[in-house]
């Protein structure tokens, strides 16, 4: 069992929430999706109203330990000021005398981000001496940063066994509400929706799927790997070979247990991944053996959205083309309005997936955005994130 932020008393106390700040920013470092910070606002909120001296803390990308302006939470921090319209510092580094100072020169209520974890290899190495500098700051530890809770990183899975009391924060909370609602209390029928490239990286979550769901509807290039298993030949679509046999046994487990398993019937194909290239819409059984598949046709459109007709829940992860490219985005977007104009209960999850709701207009038609990409992804693989195993540790001091 696990804490919740508002079942603890933060009056007063230094209180270390590890946050999942990690947007994208475009060139001249502006933010151009405060998703991220705004789902960690209740949490603040809670805190800074308990009257908690309240330390920020969260990576932005990948600096690997080195200290590189772009990744400098600095637009963060000016982000969240004008969100909770008060001060918010911004720690020249994350841990270090000069921050202790900081924090133990701070008053109820106040906020102080600490600069990017990452500038700093212990906390991806998870280094005791880089997790004791972290804990020392905290009387109490919140985790409210789902979308890093996979990774067993200092501020996520180390710091927790230092502090006296853990909690997670409402952003962790509703996560894995939802995704109880979604997998394993769900209205029925359930269906899944997989898409994305390869069936490599999802081969877990696929296995896990198999045993929760009513309808797995699977698009994107990892299709392939399932259409070159029923002998259609894909030309020279993007295939895992060596997965053939997989993707075989896992249609027939499918079929064993009753499973309706949805493939596309039809494709955009083209010759090159480009956006000025010649394309066709074909039938999977029909294409050329020097083109390739990139997007699910309109059949299979009017197909995938006809077997959500009667869904109460829905999980989807992963586009069903290279919807980057205008030419073949077309397949996703007819999803995003079927699962928008679907009356279940819609989650979703991953960062493509995530962008695609949004390009298509139907962000507020969908019950729950997960702010999660590999974390959602090791959820659906029936796995336990390492982060909140830590905050079950912690509970038990
Ligand atoms: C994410 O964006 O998925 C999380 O912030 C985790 O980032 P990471 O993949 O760099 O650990």
């Amino acid at each position: 069992m696990i804490k919740y932020i508002d079942e603890i008393p933060l009056k007063g106390q230094r209180v270390l929430m590890r946050t999942d700040f990690n947007i994208p920013l475009d060139d001249s470092g502006n933010i151009t999706d405060d998703n991220r910070i705004r789902a960690a606002l209740p949490s603040i909120r809670h805190a800074i109203e308990a009257g908690a001296r309240l330390i920020l803390c969260s990576h932005l990308g990948r600096p690997k330990g080195q200290r590189i302006e772009k990744f400098s939470l600095r637009p963060v921090s000016r982000r969240l000021r004008e969100l909770i319209d008060r001060e918010v510092s911004l720690a020249p580094d994350c841990i270090g005398d000069e921050v202790e100072n900081q924090v133990n020169s701070m008053s109820e209520g106040e906020v102080l981000l600490l600069e990017n974890l990452r500038y700093h290899q212990g906390e991806t190495k998870n280094d005791p001496g880089f997790v004791e500098a972290l804990a020392k700051m905290a009387d109490i530890y919140i985790n409210d940063a789902f979308a890093v809770s996979h990774r067993a990183h200092a501020s996520v899975t180390g710091v927790p066994g230092l502090v006296k009391e853990c909690a997670a924060g409402f952003l962790i909370k509703q996560e894995l509400l939802y995704f109880k609602k979604a997998m394993e209390e769900p209205a029925r029928p359930l269906v899944a929706i997989l898409g994305g490239a390869k069936i490599s990286g999802k081969l877990e979550a696929i296995k896990n799927i198999l045993n929760r769901v009513d309808k797995l509807i699977v698009g994107g290039a990892m299709a392939n790997t399932f259409l070159t298993a029923q002998d259609i030949d894909i030309g020279k679509s993007l295939t895992e070979k060596e997965l053939v046999g997989t993707a075989r046994a896992l249609i027939d487990q499918a079929k064993d247990k009753g499973i309706k398993f949805y493939l596309p019937v039809d494709c955009v194909i083209a010759q090159d991944l480009d956006t000025n290239a010649e394309t066709r819409i074909v039938p999977t059984q029909e294409i050329p053996d020097d083109w390739m598949a990139l997007d699910i046709g309109p059949a299979t459109s009017d197909l995938f959205s006809e077997a959500l007709y009667n869904a109460e829940t829905i999980v989807w992860n992963g586009p069903m083309g290279a919807f980057e490219l205008e030419p073949f985005s077309q397949g996703t977007m007819a999803l995003a309005h079927a699962v928008g104009s679907s009356q279940a209960l819609s989650i979703v999850g991953g960062g493509d997936t995530d962008l695609s709701i949004h390009r298509a207009g139907e962000v507020e038609n969908i019950s729950y955005m997960s702010t999660g990409g590999g974390a959602f992804l090791n959820l659906l693989e029936g796995k336990k994130l390492p982060g909140i195993t830590a905050l079950e540790e912690c509970s038990k001091k």
